[in-house]
Formats: structure tokens, sequence, C-alpha cells
């Protein structure tokens, strides 16, 4: 895919502490990618650069081949929906959303039906001729959606824009944001904390954490392989138990031994090479875990300490290898107390090993 936005080793530093370190991303002619990161990651602070709001201490930002680093951000533009989204209190619903169509120079008829068909998609139709200021919160919110899709920018730039939205309507409204993102071809890049918003709305999920990008790909690479721990346990769940690398990795995979007979085939990020005999922290998902008789082969011991039903399955917590790991299962046999044996399903699949440095302890 041809990139279309390019952000190249971009920085930012508030009073000596940088907020954004050397980010550089790639996003592709009509992609979305999310930017995925806990409070204060540099979520905000990366998509004010990309706008123009806030200007990057080094790095530069490329539209379609072109730096625009230096342009105002009213000369990009570009479509834009910010936490504190700035709606004019004082016109309507219409005239809001309507706003970067008149400055377009489209037409009278061409303008409503833009408005419309931009009211129907966030759910709120028939409002033209609300006041902006009548409106809830979550509506408000779903106008300034309206009012950055209307004009069909060619990028697109969105940060937690469904955030006042009750679940229901956030999970529905997403959904259509991205048929209509894809219909009509707009670049994305979509700010969210929600690791569930960013699977459903993503081509590609870009994690930040620090500052930093720790890894950026389609959401089934990153579950699946994650490169790095913040990642394996920031997308999903993973329990964790210490171990030592027993062998060279080949193809990736590494045997960790956790216990005097019992070693675990484990994923190994391709960035950090382990050497044998490293101290490693063996993750593992709970799909990727089952209980077994603990004379079989490979068996951790350990006893549960909680179980917790899930819907169509239970999760177990269950103390073990001086770690804690999680045991989806289909019964509901075991009980907190419980001695247990615990195997991998289909190793390595969902088991990841990530080197343990010094200062940290053996557990989870
Ligand atoms: N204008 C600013 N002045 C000083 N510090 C800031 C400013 N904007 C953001 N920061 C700091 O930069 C870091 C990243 O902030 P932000 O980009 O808003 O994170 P996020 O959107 O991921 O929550 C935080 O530590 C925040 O306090
Ligand atoms: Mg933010």
């Amino acid at each position: 895919m041809r990139a279309f936005l390019e952000l190249e080793s971009l920085t930012r530093v508030f009073a000596g502490t940088p907020a954004v370190r050397e980010l550089s991303l790639q996003v592709g002619e009509h992609e979305i990618v999310t930017l995925l990161g806990p409070s204060g990651c540099g979520k905000t602070t990366t998509l004010r650069m990309i706008a123009g709001f806030e200007r990057p201490d080094s790095g530069r930002v490329v539209v379609d081949g072109r730096d625009v680093t230096g342009m105002p951000p009213q000369k990009r533009g570009f479509g834009m929906v910010f936490q504190h989204y700035a709606l004019f209190p004082h016109l309507s619903v219409a005239e809001n959303v309507a706003f970067g169509l008149e400055t377009a120079g489209l037409g009278k008829a061409e303008i409503e039906s833009r408005v419309g068909r931009a009211l129907d998609l966030v759910r709120l139709p028939g409002t033209q001729g609300r006041s902006v200021s009548s409106l809830s919160g979550g509506q408000q919110q779903r106008i300034a959606l309206a009012r950055a899709l209307a004009p069909a920018p060619k990028v697109l730039l969105l940060d937690e824009p469904l955030s006042k939205l009750d679940a229901a309507l956030r999970e529905q409204t997403r959904r259509e944001l991205r048929s209509l993102v894809k219909e009509i071809g707009m670049t994305t890049v979509y700010v969210t904390h929600d690791q569930e918003e960013a699977f459903d709305l993503a081509d590609r999920i870009a994690v930040l954490r620090q500052g930093l990008l720790d890894q950026v790909g389609p959401a089934e690479q990153l579950y699946r392989r994650p490169a790095t721990q913040f990642v394996a346990t920031f997308l999903g769940r993973a329990g964790a138990v210490a171990g030592t690398v027993e062998g060279v990795p080949e193809d990736g995979v590494v045997m960790c031994r956790l216990g005097a007979d019992i070693c675990w085939p484990a994923l190994a990020p391709a960035s950090a090479p382990l050497t044998k005999g490293a101290a490693v922290r063996l993750l593992a998902r709970p799909e990727a875990l089952a209980f077994a008789p603990s004379d079989q082969e490979a068996v951790l011991n350990g006893q549960v300490t909680e179980r917790r039903f899930a819907g169509s399955f239970y999760v177990y917590r269950v103390s073990a290898g001086g770690g804690e790991l999680e045991v989806q299962s289909d019964s509901s046999d075991a009980k907190p107390g419980d001695r247990v044996g615990v195997v991998p399903r289909a190793a390595p699949a969902g088991l990841f090993a990530f080197a343990r440095s010094a200062g940290e302890g053996d557990g989870a």
C-alpha cells in the first residue's frame, strides 16, 4: 500500500520530559491506523503534531509526498475531532456540520445533502435546526464527528471521538464509521486507549508506551506475536511465570525451563534475541493453557486462587512456578484452594518468552 501520511522520527519534549520519542509511522492511502496506549503515553501529542497544533522538536510530517511540518492546521485541510471538540454554541447543528463545506465553496443543495448524510451516520437525523447547546455531551460529540466527516477530507484525525457515548451506541457508530471511511477512502488516524475499539476499527494498530512505539501491525499479529511484554499484556490477558532459556531459539521458538522436569516451548521476540541460560518471563494467554492430571509430562503444579465466570467459559487464576497464570476452561469443577496441574494446549501458540532483567522478581 502506498504511504499517504508519513511520520518521520517525531519528537516532542515538554519541560525536559519527552512526550513522544522519535516516532516513525507510515499510514497507507485509505488505511485506518489506531494509536493505542494508556493515558499519558503521547497519543494526543502525536495527533496534534499531525494536525499542526503542536510543532515537533524534531522530525517531519509528510502528506502525499509533501512536507507539511511547518504548515498551519487550517491549510492542511484535515478532518478532525479532538477530545475537547469545539462546536460553535451559537450556531445550529446544520450550520456547525456545514462549516467545512461552506469554506470549500460547495453549492447549497450539495451542502444540504452532505449535512443530512453526516447526521444520518452519527444517528442524529433531523436535528439540523436544533441549537448545539440543547444537545447532550454524547450528542455534541457526534455532531463534532459529523462536521469532521462531511467534507470527506483526505486525512481524518480522531482523538477518542466516541468516548462520551454509551457502549452499544459506541460500538455501532464505530462500525459505521469504518464503512464510511472505507467507502469515501479517507486516510485515518484514530486515537484510543480502548483495545476493543482498536481491534474493531483498525487496519493496523500502533501501540504507544511512554512516547515510544512498541509495535505496529494488524490486531491479530499483535495478539499472536507481541514484540514486547507491554503489548502482550495491553492487548489481551496474560499470566506470567519465571523460567530459564534451555537451548538456542529456533525459528522464533525457545525452550523455557520452568522446573526440574518441566520445559515449555514459547515464542521469542525477533527484536531481542534470547541466549542460552537467560532468565525469562514466560507469558501465557488463558486460552493457551489447560488443566491436566498432575502426573502427565511437563505439567506445572499450582493452586487455584480465583474462579471467574466469563459467559461461555471460566477463567481460573492459578499461583504456580513463583508466578500467576490464568487458565481458561469450560468446566467449573475446580475451586479456589484446589491443587491443579497446568499444561499448554497447543504450545508454543499463546506462550511468549521475554528477557527478565536483573532487577525484576521471579513472578508476575
Ligand atoms: N502542553 C503540554 N505541556 C506539558 N506537558 C504536556 C502537554 N501536553 C501533554 N503533556 C504531557 O505529555 C504526556 C503525553 O500526553 P498526551 O499526549 O496527552 O497523552 P495521551 O493522549 O496518550 O493521554 C503526558 O505526560 C502529558 O502530561
Ligand atoms: Mg489524549
